[in-house]
């Protein structure tokens, strides 16, 4: 399974939480955007709030201890705005902390891992590329996915240094990025690759970059309309989906940056125009950045 969930202990002590409460999505920047579209069209009455951890990003980049430093930080500032549950929409924290950070809170937590099964599923020359970050890359949690199916399917891993960064400026076009891309993609077409896992949140934003280097010879897997119904499960399961008269309600949009990239981004996904609130969610390690 590309995601999981669970459930402390507290909770099911009885910690109240309400139907009506919001789902808490975050990721490291704006990748999550892709996790938060796929939820609004499969459980359009639900209440969001989504954090980009922007003024820290890119996590791949950074060492153990300040990405689960940071994701039991924002874990905890959303369940202090009421989340019901968490979406952990950024492949890096899930690999890297999501199992301390599931000790630590009290609501229901979905993790997102790269699309490895569904990818050995569906290659049919048996080799597929898997693009993510480094710090995914060399997981405990995805080791063990990837030894899981790797019986008889090559995985070809490649690091996308570089690409998280591109969209968190928004490029998802240009041509120093496209050739960044291509250095990726064509040593897996070369090795006769037929499918792509797009291991990161950011990723789904390029997939037109992909096309225009890989036309079709390369089918994408991005695991987000997975991850919305996933979500819907764990909801159901602990009596928490919202009733249907809160419909339309617009997400709440946080940045720990200015926000304006988040901006730009989620009018051309999301076809929305949204303002972003600048928030502080100070942890051991940026307060030790600042000091
Ligand atoms: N969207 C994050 C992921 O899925 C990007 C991590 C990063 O900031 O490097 O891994």
């Amino acid at each position: 399974m590309p995601l999981e969930a669970t459930r402390s202990s507290s909770q099911a002590a009885g910690l109240a939480l309400g139907a009506n409460s919001p789902v808490g999505i975050f990721d490291s920047g704006l990748g999550g955007l892709s996790v938060l579209r796929a939820v609004r069209a499969a459980l359009p009455d639900e209440r969001l709030i989504y954090v980009a951890d922007s003024l820290y990003a890119p996590y791949g980049e950074r060492d153990d201890d300040f990405i689960a430093d940071r994701t039991l930080a924002i874990g905890e500032w959303l369940i202090a705005q009421g989340a019901k549950a968490l979406v952990v929409a950024c492949n890096t924290a899930t690999a890297q902390s999501i199992a301390q950070a599931r000790e630590r809170m009290s609501v229901p937590m979905i993790g997102v891992e790269p699309g490895i099964k569904p990818a050995a599923l569906m290659s049919q020359t048996r080799v597929a590329g898997v693009l993510a970050t480094a710090v995914t890359l060399r997981s405990a949690r995805f080791q063990a996915l990837a030894e899981r199916h790797a019986t008889d399917c090559r995985f070809i891993l490649q690091p996308g240094h570089g690409l998280v960064q591109a969209v968190e400026r928004c490029d998802i076009d240009s041509p120093e990025l496209i050739e960044l891309l291509r250095s990726y993609i064509q040593p897996m077409l070369d090795a006769n690759a037929d499918t792509l896992v797009l291991g990161c949140t950011h990723y789904p934003f390029l997939d037109k970059a992909i096309r225009s280097i890989a036309g079709d010879r390369l089918a994408l897997i991005d695991t987000s309309v997975a991850i919305a119904r996933q979500l819907e499960r764990q909801l159901d399961l602990h009596g928490l989906r919202a009733a249907p008269s809160h419909a339309a309600e617009l997400p709440r949009f946080c940045s720990t940056s200015d926000g304006q990239m988040q901006q730009q981004l989620v009018a051309s996904l999301l076809g929305l125009d949204v303002h972003v609130e600048r928030v502080v969610i100070p942890s051991r390690r940026t307060l030790a950045l600042e000091s």
